[in-house]
């Protein structure tokens, strides 16, 4: 028996502004993202924005369903986006701005299951990190080098 222990890392700026200026840049363009959000059931607006390595920058917000399952996270809108516009085109980060129409959002959210896996498939396909940054309204914001930190023991192709 062994006991294996998993080391996953951040790095937390205390607001936006001191994030690098051109993450700085696709963070406010999250949040514009998050503004079109369509939320009229939770009200929990999510806006995504993904930097790619031509330079594009594609973007996603929560799309909601009177079905609830049938709506789509944020952040699976903008990969699945870049994907269908930009095929094969490396993504090189994700910036990643929630709000509520109910309370300010002042925690880092992040990306849930379902997106990580979602974004985990990019990340193998191009075989290269996604950096990710993602934050409430205002607040902290978190920034990970690899969608590998939020995501441990990851199922991927290799398995199959
Ligand atoms: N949501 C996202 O867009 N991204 C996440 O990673 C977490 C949750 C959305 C889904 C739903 O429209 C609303 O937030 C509340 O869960």
């Amino acid at each position: 028996m062994e006991k294996i222990n998993v080391i996953t890392s951040f790095t937390a700026y205390n607001s936006a502004e001191e994030l690098p200026k051109e993450v700085n840049e696709l963070m406010k363009k999250a949040v514009e993202a998050r503004k079109k959000a369509y939320a009229p059931y939770s009200k929990f607006r999510v806006g995504a924005a993904l930097e790619l390595e031509n330079g594009e920058v594609v973007i996603g917000s929560n799309q909601e369903n009177a079905a609830y399952p049938s709506g789509l996270c944020a952040e699976r809108v903008a990969v699945f986006h870049a994907g269908a516009v930009h095929p094969g085109v490396t993504i090189r980060r994700i910036a990643i701005s929630a709000a509520s129409d109910e309370k300010t959002v002042t925690a880092p959210i992040p990306p849930c299951g379902a997106c990580r896996q979602s974004i985990a498939e990019y990340e193998q396909k191009q075989d290269s990190p996604i950096e990710i940054y993602f934050m409430g309204e205002t607040g902290k914001v978190l920034q990970s080098d690899s969608l590998k930190n939020l995501l441990p023991l990851v199922f991927d192709s290799h398995y199959l």
